[in-house]
């Protein structure tokens, strides 16, 4: 596939489907995976979770890391577990964090307004920064702890925190490629990772101490409404009896599944939704025009804070924010378990117990049987004209069925929030190529490149500093 010559991922895939066709097989070590390139196929295999159940080598993976978290668990484990968090950020539930958002945002635009020598023009980190404002936000909403990721100050507290997450998630990268034995043994020796969990353990008991001193009656009002007070509140009062009972009968969560739920969620809650900042950001440094509309569509408003109903009717800024996630999706793949002999209807492909599917929701984005403007462009405006009612499962950056992501609501959200607070405030311009950093791959050229977003860096010139 190229990968070790440096090819990217997503390039492989586009290139053994139109070598291969919509389904083929190939290995990953020792791993067979068939990859599904159609939309209808993938479409049924969303529809038929009995089928095809979430990744169970994947989960084995996942397990080294987070034994006892949502993400490694199925059945009744599953259920338990997703009782307790899932719907803290569905639909309206993620509304009340509005301010929230936009208070951050303008924490992070005092930041680049106190770095800037010149007030019109700042060079900055755009992709660290935007994980450093994602981690910040998910600090208040999930755990309503102030985790201090925005500033300056190299030396503070606060980034022991990003540079033990940046260590943990480096350290994982590596590991998930790794034969399941070898990846234990490698994470067991490895004292970057177990320093790094040291570090975040810190930050936990900080956060689950800081829900505790509130009392449990007030923990009891807000479980419904915020994460931490869920997970604190639903701590198992017993945790060797529940861990004798059947799995159907246990209740609650220990001391571990807290912590690792905790750990799931500052990794999940902010890294992914960055990214896909971080390429708004670029895109439309490279698009002066798209830069142009949104702020139109704002209109005049450049100080008050939107209202939800104002950030509500931007409909430009929504094709936006979905062709970002469609350009360069985020995750460009899924994969799922087959859990008995099945064959995929349009393309008739015969599939067999155990095998694992990988669902390529990249090469849906850029299939031009699904597209009537070409997918290869970045172009907003698709979704007001031409591809406004394009196939729903061509577009699913969240990936789909019973497993699909559960922070889509409030990524959506948070996203539309920040882009609407920046374009009040600032133009984000192309620095030229003196400004990039060299790629160590490839040079930056969409759409082949996308899987070193995080060497990108990007230039901001500031239009309005008040
Ligand atoms: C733009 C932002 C995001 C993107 C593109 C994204 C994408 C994804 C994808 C593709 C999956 C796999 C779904 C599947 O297999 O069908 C997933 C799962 C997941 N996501 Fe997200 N995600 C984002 C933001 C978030 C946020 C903000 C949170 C937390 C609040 C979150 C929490 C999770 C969790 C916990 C899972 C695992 C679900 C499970 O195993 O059942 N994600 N995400």
């Amino acid at each position: 596939m190229g990968f070790l010559r440096g090819v990217p991922p997503n390039t492989a895939t586009l290139t053994m489907q139109a070598e291969f066709g919509d389904v083929y097989q190939y290995w990953i070590g020792p791993l067979r995976v068939i990859g599904v390139c159609n939309v209808e196929d993938i479409q049924y295999i969303f529809a038929h979770r009995h089928i095809y159940e979430k990744s169970s080598s994947h989960m084995d993976r996942l397990r080294v890391f987070l034994p006892d978290s949502l993400v490694s668990t199925t059945g009744a484990n599953y259920k338990r577990h997703a009782t307790i968090v899932l719907s803290l950020f569905r639909g309206a539930k993620v509304l009340s964090n509005l301010h929230l958002i936009y208070d951050c945002t303008d924490k992070l635009l005092d930041v680049w307004r106190s770095q800037a020598d010149d007030p019109s023009y700042i060079h900055l980190d755009m992709v660290k920064d935007c994980q450093n404002l994602l981690l910040d936000i998910f600090g208040f909403i999930g755990f309503d702890y102030d985790l201090q990721t925005l500033g300056n100050d190299d030396s503070s507290q606060s980034n022991r925190l990003k540079k033990s997450l940046k260590d943990y998630l480096d350290v994982i990268a590596l590991a998930l490629l790794l034969p399941v034995t070898i990846a234990k043994i490698y994470v067991k020796f490895n004292s970057r990772y177990r320093q790094a969990l040291n570090v975040i353990r810190e930050y936990t008991d900080r956060i689950i101490e800081q829900e505790q001193s509130k009392g449990s009656e007030t923990i009891l009002e807000r479980k419904r409404k915020c994460l931490i007070a869920s997970l604190v509140g639903s701590r198992q009062q017993d945790e060797k009896i529940e861990l004798a009972l059947p799995e159907e009968k246990r209740k609650g969560l220990s001391s571990k599944e807290i912590f690792e739920e905790i750990l799931l969620f500052l990794v999940a809650g902010s890294e992914t939704t960055s990214t896909a900042l971080s390429w708004f950001i670029h895109l439309t440094s490279k698009n002066p025009r798209v830069q142009a509309k949104i702020k139109a569509e704002l209109g005049d408003n450049r100080q008050h804070y939107l209202s939800i109903e104002q950030l509500d009717s931007l409909e430009y800024l929504d094709c936006v924010i979905q062709e970002v996630l469609r350009f360069v999706p985020p995750a460009i793949s899924t994969i799922r378990s087959v859990t008995s002999d099945d064959r995929l209807p349009a393309s008739g492909a015969q599939l067999y117990k155990d095998d694992e599917v990988i669902i390529n929701i990249y090469n849906l984005t850029r299939d031009k049987r699904y597209w009537k403007i070409d997918p290869d462009l970045f172009y907003p405006e698709r979704f007001q004209g031409e591809d406004k009612d394009h196939h729903p499962f061509t577009l699913i950056p969240f990936g789909g069925g019973h497993r699909q992501c559960i922070g889509q609501d409030l990524a959506r959200f948070e996203l539309k929030a920040i882009i609407a607070r920046l374009m009040q405030r600032v133009t984000f311009g192309d620095g030229g190529p003196q400004n990039h950093l060299k790629l160590s791959h490839a040079d930056y050229n969409p759409p082949e490149s996308i899987s070193f977003s995080n060497q990108l860096q990007l230039l901001a010139e500031v239009d309005h500093l008040s």
